[in-house]
């Protein structure tokens, strides 16, 4: 079997280091990796399938016999890095928001619209978390009962934002709780025991950049521009594992019953929908996971082509890592690396 040489660049940062849980646990065929991150960790050693990788700097020269570069460090890094990544014959997978719109890149969830891999001209980019577990659990229905309307609001973890946000939340939490002030440093104002309409900057159109990325990152995964979408993105006092309310308006009439029996062979996603024994997915639950995990399906009492449902993931993996893995798996099975 061939096997690639693969760089991580973000290697130490939350979703770099579930890059490589999810490459050892998926065996990935790696010939070599290289671990890049910013100067501040060059030298670091981290492991990789048992065998000890020293860290460097983030180069032009980081690329030179690169066949996959999974990109996790933050949007600037990927504008500048993953065009010389490219150039220099590398496949780039990249997790920022840099090159999602971008009408050259395709934006790819594998159980969803793999088919966009075949256009890539070196970038594939991964979608935002929250937009990914939404298509995960939505387009198998909408496959069967095309959707009109999605009104979405999420309930999205501390550890989307990175490695500092885990940190300030811990901090504020110990803090409230020895009856001390706090002081927000990474987030607009206390996430301990509290709840923030705000994530990214906010646009002249009253969403956040957040909210606006879940409604056009899901029209061009789905290739629907004509699904209507409104999105509130809430941040939560949770570590790990993002949730979301969905309320869904179809063509034709769907029942609950029906919509759990398409969701139950639907790829990548797993039902758990038994409220007489509160059996529903929760974050402290899914973290750990690879799934996105559907519960409390119900009629719509507000419109009679409406489904309501509750959909969770780990933010970390599926959100992240895993699915970037996953299209760097499609890429090798169809030979477009
Ligand atoms: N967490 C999620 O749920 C999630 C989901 C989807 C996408 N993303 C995206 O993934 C990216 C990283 O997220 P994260 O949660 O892993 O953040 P993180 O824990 O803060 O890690 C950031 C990583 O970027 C590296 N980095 C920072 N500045 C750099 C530079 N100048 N050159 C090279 N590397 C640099 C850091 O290296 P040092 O350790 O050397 O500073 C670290 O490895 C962000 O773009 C984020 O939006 C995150």
């Amino acid at each position: 079997m061939k096997k690639y040489a693969v760089a991580i660049v973000g290697a130490t940062g939350l979703v770099g280091q579930e890059f490589i849980k999810v490459l050892e646990q998926r065996r990935f065929p790696m010939s070599s990796v290289r671990l890049c991150a910013s100067d501040r960790s060059a030298g670091k050693r981290i492991f990789v399938n048992h065998t000890e990788v020293e860290v460097q700097e983030t180069s032009s020269r980081s690329f030179e016999h690169i066949d996959i570069a999974l990109f996790s460090a933050g949007a600037d890094i990927s504008k500048h890095f993953a065009l010389v990544a490219a150039k220099a014959g590398a496949v780039v997978v990249d997790n920022s928001s840099a090159w999602r719109m971008d009408a050259e890149v395709p934006l790819v969830v594998p159980e969803v619209n793999p088919d966009d891999v075949a256009w890539h001209k070196g970038i594939v980019a991964n979608p935002n978390c929250s937009t990914i577990q939404m298509v995960v659990a939505l387009n198998p229905l909408h496959q069967v009962n095309p959707i009109k309307r999605i009104v979405v609001d999420t309930y999205q973890s501390v550890s989307g934002i990175g490695s500092v946000a885990i940190e300030e939340l811990s901090t504020q939490s110990k803090q409230v709780l020895e009856g001390k002030n706090t002081a927000p440093h990474v987030l607009p104002h206390q996430i301990a025991f509290n709840l923030l309409p705000e994530i990214d900057v906010f646009l002249d159109n009253g969403y956040t950049k957040e909210e606006w990325k879940m409604v056009k990152e899901t029209q061009k995964i789905m290739h629907a521009e004509e699904i209507a979408i409104s999105a509130t993105c809430v941040r939560v006092p949770v570590y790990i594992g993002h949730s979301e309310a969905i309320s869904v308006e179809f063509t034709h009439p769907i029942a609950p019953d029906e919509a759990r029996r398409i969701l139950a062979d639907a790829p990548g996603v797993k039902v758990l929908d038994d409220p007489t024994v509160s059996l529903y997915p929760h974050p402290w639950a899914a973290a750990g996971s690879d799934d996105v995990f559907v519960g409390r399906i119900r009629a719509d009492n507000s419109h009679p082509l409406g489904l309501a449902m509750w959909v969770v993931a780990d933010n970390i993996r599926k959100g992240a890592a895993l699915n970037a893995v996953q299209i760097a798996e499609v890429l090798v099975e169809r030979g477009l690396v």
